[in-house]
């Protein structure tokens, strides 16, 4: 595993090997969407990863999906983090936030009975759990064109308050059917404004999201993730490669970190290969992930079809990932029950080698 435990430069960090750990939604923040001392417990044991991506962290109040998801828009939710960074670098690791606005799959009622908006008037299909029970998901409204800038402004902010709680950069969220995503698929998003119909158009508010984010704490320490085939959230395009290339293309004029993607589709409805367009498209930091092994990792790094690996259920389920890799040592399965359920069983219990 020479490739995949060998350092690499991502932006303005020198990661010790190339082993990521994908964003993972845990729900196990306190009331008021604050991260805790259990959260700070569980990201420390991961420090081994060459850089820690947290789960998914709102910018805005009232646009909670998941109910215990933390937060990075207020004062205290940032001061609450530090023990979390601290920890982290303590034990000598890196960590980016990821940030995120969920748009159409946030719920009234996880959010105060806040309207739920989106790019376009279109459900999530299905139903999504709320403090009351399963409910349906709910029609959102379409943001208006004079919206978009204070959304935009708070995702600056929110990178700007990651960095002041020790975070080394952030992770944009572009992926998975939140709102920048409801942006850029044209499954979802159905407007015929500056921010709709061409794909130019509908990369419009990403764009404008990274110039804020980069211009508020440097592309260095801004990375992207993108899901161009997953559809989970009801979302889906209609020409997933076209996309990845003209994202890629485009993406190189930013100087990011790095561009995060997701090769594949949670329920396996759509397939492409988009690693291979990105690779050709993009100049920068290219990393992979969705089912992928140590020993394909290695492969396709020293192939030169990416430059690092997210590790999902693999961290979640093994704090030491890297020291397995390293020693050809088995993985500890990951317990799918415990994974949004609140407290430490299934969260900092997986034991190490
Ligand atoms: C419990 C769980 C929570 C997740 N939460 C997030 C999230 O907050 N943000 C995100 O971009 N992806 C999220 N994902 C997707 C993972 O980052 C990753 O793409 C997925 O687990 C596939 O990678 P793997 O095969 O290495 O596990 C989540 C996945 C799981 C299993």
């Amino acid at each position: 595993m020479n490739k995949l435990l060998s350092p690499l430069q991502v932006g303005a960090l020198n990661l010790p090997n190339r082993m990521l750990m994908a964003p993972l939604t845990r729900t196990r923040a306190d009331a008021g969407h604050m991260p805790n001392a259990l959260m700070a417990e569980y990201y420390a044991q991961r420090a081994s990863a060459g850089l820690i991506v947290t789960e998914c962290t709102m910018v805005l109040p009232d646009t909670s999906a998941f109910g215990a998801d933390p937060g990075i828009y207020s004062q205290a939710q940032m001061e609450a983090w530090k023990q979390t960074t601290a920890a982290v670098h303590a034990k000598g690791g890196r960590i980016f936030m990821q940030i995120w606005h969920a748009g159409r799959a946030a719920h009234p009622g996880l959010n105060n009975g806040a309207e739920t908006v989106s790019s376009s008037a279109l459900a999530v299909e299905g139903e999504t759990h709320t403090p009351e029970g399963k409910k349906p998901n709910v029609l959102p409204r379409e943001l208006r064109v004079d919206e978009i800038p204070a959304i935009v402004q708070a995702y600056a902010d929110a990178a700007k308050r990651a960095r002041e709680a020790g975070f080394d950069g952030v992770e944009v969220h572009g992926a998975n059917g939140y709102l920048i995503d409801q942006f850029l698929r044209d499954g979802a998003n159905k407007r015929q404004d500056a921010y709709g119909g061409s794909m130019e158009n509908r990369a419009r508010f990403l764009f404008e999201v990274l110039d804020a984010v980069c211009a508020a704490i440097g592309p260095d320490r801004v990375g992207l993730r993108l899901s161009p085939l997953n559809s989970y959230n009801s979302m889906i395009d209609s020409d997933p490669l076209g996309w990845t290339a003209y994202l890629a293309e485009q993406l190189g004029r930013f100087q990011l970190a790095y561009l995060h993607l997701m090769r594949a589709d949670f329920f396996g409805v759509q397939k492409a290969d988009v690693m291979t367009v990105a690779r050709e498209k993009y100049q920068g930091v290219l990393i992979g992930n969705m089912g992928y092994s140590a020993e394909e990792a290695e492969q396709a790094i020293a192939e030169g079809k990416l430059d690092a690996v997210a590790f999902g259920t693999g961290f979640l389920a093994n704090p030491d990932l890297p020291e397995r890799v390293k020693r050809g040592a088995p993985w500890n399965k990951p317990d799918q029950a415990t994974f949004y359920t609140p407290g430490a069983k299934g969260y900092t219990d997986y034991p190490t080698l």
